[in-house]
């Protein structure tokens, strides 16, 4: 299960929200899937993260162009490979129908993916937000 901690914050309070809303969709999926819930409302699901994924995204873009932050094409390519990786989870549940071995592996995948991402680049923006402030 994610659980929010001070490491994974961006310094950009929206983003920060957005992320934990992330956090909270992701484990709702796992306990969704755990109680047999998640099969009755797969395309529901599905298709709410992949709006809110690409909402997220663009924003976040946007907010790292505007601070001119380094890792900002780094960050837009990254999200365009999850994009690529959550359409073939939708394709995939499309052609093949929902079962919990392909739920837990979206599920795994997209906790992962979440994790290592945002450590590995969003908290760059950390450091543009302090040296937008100082300027
Ligand atoms: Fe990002």
């Amino acid at each position: 299960m994610l659980q929010w901690h001070s490491m994974y914050e961006t310094g950009v309070q929206d983003i920060d929200i957005q992320h934990k809303r992330l956090f909270e969709m992701i484990n709702g999926f796992d306990k969704s899937i755990s109680d047999k819930s998640a099969e009755g409302m797969i395309d529901e699901f599905l298709t709410f993260l992949g709006e809110y994924i690409k909402t997220h995204f663009a924003f976040e873009e946007q907010c790292m162009a505007e601070l001119i932050c380094p890792v900002a094409e780094k960050n837009a390519n990254a999200h365009q490979k999850f994009l690529v990786t959550y359409m073939n989870y939708y394709n995939r549940f499309k052609d093949e129908g929902y079962s919990e071995q392909l739920a837990r592996e979206l599920h795994k995948t997209a906790e992962a993916w979440l994790v290592k991402h945002i450590c590995g680049i969003d908290v760059h923006l950390k450091f543009c937000v302090k040296k937008g402030a100082a300027a």
